[in-house]
């Protein structure tokens, strides 16, 4: 019996279309196709003739220096366990333990694991929500939704009330696709003399076409990490971490420690298989990739024009070909990441997630993610028109189905929201200990226990707490748990939403009575 085998083998025969990392799409992305159709040939451990992950001399040396120029970087790292061991490296090479980090609450979970093992102490940067259901602006899962983003105010503001900060964190773009204004964040940081480290986990196809935001090293990043996995034709774990020259040349100190921070966080025999992956992804997206990234990219203004039509709701910002071909994105550099699909399903009728399961059970479509509101597929270069087609179609036809149920109520107040401009602000959760430094080794032993999530109001939380995905926490442990946060989750619950960190027999939630940290 092979129960994961024969499961992974029956998905790849029955899905007609994939929305969903990896970025190679069930390999129709490695051009020719054959290309890694036996990557046995290429498992090969760390000999002299091949190199060695942790001091590259020949070939893997040679690949990474030209990643470094393809993607705009002083120095390029290849990461075998994604972008998540990049963010560990990146932090503790940047910032030392009991140092303040600014970050916004839109992280992934493993920044924050980052933190609690470097023993940095994170500082929460407010994020703006425009033109939403203001009812609903507090809601921590808007944190990362289409309609926030980390504002350079919120940055000078924190910057000024935290002068002895170490480094700047950003997320971007996030897992729906929006983007910060990095160059006005880079600016005020480089008055400060401190580093920004850039999350561009789904971010790595960015500086391959002037029609996307500009890319974290360009906007005038330190440090970024890019999961080569989500958006570039690569295997899963495949990412690269980058520093930028000037960086490099301000601090080559800092250089060494991200190389000690990888040789620790990374394994010890690493996959070539994920190598040459890399490698193949900077060579292909360096050549014929720019091209088949402007066809995407057309392909999503026409895709998103359609959706527009047929009754859903597109992220605001989205523009649509105009006579002369130009768009609202192409011209704003800061808006959102175009081949990031994300749609709201409600003013259909539908949830993100029926929608989901309907796109997978009716039409054997799997796209990465839904929430109550959205659904979000992930497009890459590896996607084709009859892909989108197929997408177009279904989405069609599930809209004119419904199209007779009610529509919600918040629809209604959204659209008022949105016409007045609204603004709220998301902000931090409050800490038993606000001045206590997170640290893995003492939570990971203090004693804790799960209560029912009904009875958790008031506890100090002891896990991560996050929809997975994308990730990003609602809750982290030393945070009090709130009634407000208790009815998130289970509104996300509701909505068929898995949450990571809620035990899923008896609905628990794990906690502790007092906090650990130092
Ligand atoms: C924003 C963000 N950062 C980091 C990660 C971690 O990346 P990886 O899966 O390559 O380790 C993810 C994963 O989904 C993510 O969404």
């Amino acid at each position: 019996m092979k129960p994961l085998y024969d499961a992974l083998r029956r998905y790849s025969s029955e899905a007609s279309v994939v929305f969903h990392m990896p970025g190679h799409k069930l390999g129709r992305g490695f051009t020719p196709r054959g290309v890694f159709e036996d990557p046995a040939l290429l498992d090969v451990t760390e000999l002299d003739v091949t190199d060695d992950l942790h001091n590259p001399r020949g070939p893997l040396l040679e690949a990474q220096e030209l990643a470094a120029r393809a993607f705009g970087a002083g120095r390029t790292w290849f990461l075998v366990n994604g972008s998540s061991c990049g963010i560990f490296a990146m932090i503790a090479a940047n910032c030392a333990a009991g140092q303040k980090i600014l970050l916004a609450r839109d992280f992934h979970y493993s920044a924050y694991n980052a933190m609690r093992f470097a023993r940095v102490k994170p500082v929460y940067m407010p994020i703006t929500i425009t033109g939403t259901d203001m009812a609903d602006a507090q809601h921590p899962a808007r944190a990362y939704m289409p309609d926030a983003v980390l504002t350079p105010d919120s940055v000078e503001r924190a910057l000024f009330e935290h002068p002895d900060a170490s480094a700047i964190y950003l997320t971007r773009p996030g897992y729906y696709g929006s983007v910060c204004d990095i160059e006005e964040i880079t600016r005020q940081a480089r008055r400060r003399g401190i580093p920004v480290l850039v999350d561009e986990a789904h971010g790595a196809h960015l500086i391959f076409s002037g029609r996307l935001p500009i890319c974290a090293l360009a906007g005038g990043a330190d440090c970024c990490v890019q999961s080569a996995h989500k958006t570039l034709p690569a295997f899963t774990q495949c990412a690269y971490a980058h520093m930028s020259d000037r960086a490099l040349s301000e601090n080559p100190a800092r250089a060494g420690r991200m190389a000690e921070a990888l040789r620790a966080f990374q394994t010890s025999s690493p996959s070539f298989i994920f190598t040459a992956a890399l490698d193949y992804a900077r060579e292909y997206m360096s050549g014929q990739g720019a091209g088949d990234l402007d066809r995407l990219i057309d392909c999503c203004e026409s895709f998103y024009a359609d959706m527009s039509a047929a009754g859903y709701g597109v992220p605001a910002g989205i523009g649509f070909p105009s006579h002369n071909g130009m768009n609202n994105i192409t011209k704003n550099r800061h808006g959102r990441d175009i081949t990031r699909l994300v749609l709201s399903t409600r003013p259909v009728g539908l949830s993100g997630t029926e929608t989901e399961r309907l796109l997978w059970f009716k039409y054997k479509i799997k796209i990465e993610m839904s929430d109550p509101e959205h659904i979000v597929m992930i497009t890459t270069v590896a996607d084709n028109d009859g892909d989108f087609n197929s997408l177009r179609t279904a989405l069609f036809e599930i809209a004119s189905k419904n199209k007779n149920r009610k529509t919600p109520m918040n629809q209604t107040v959204l659209a008022a929201a949105q016409a007045s401009g609204a603004r709220a602000e998301i902000s931090a959760p409050v800490f038993v200990e606000p001045d206590s430094t997170p640290d893995f080794i003492a939570e990971l032993h203090a004693a804790k226990w799960f209560v029912t999530l009904g009875a958790a109001e008031g506890r100090v939380a002891a896990d991560i707490v996050t929809p997975y995905p994308p990730g990003v926490p609602l809750i982290c442990p030393g945070e009090i748990i709130t009634l407000q946060m208790i009815r998130d989750i289970m509104s996300l619950q509701d909505g068929g939403i898995i949450i990571k960190g809620i035990r899923e027999e008896d609905n628990t939630i794990s906690v502790y009575d007092g906090w650990c940290g130092g």
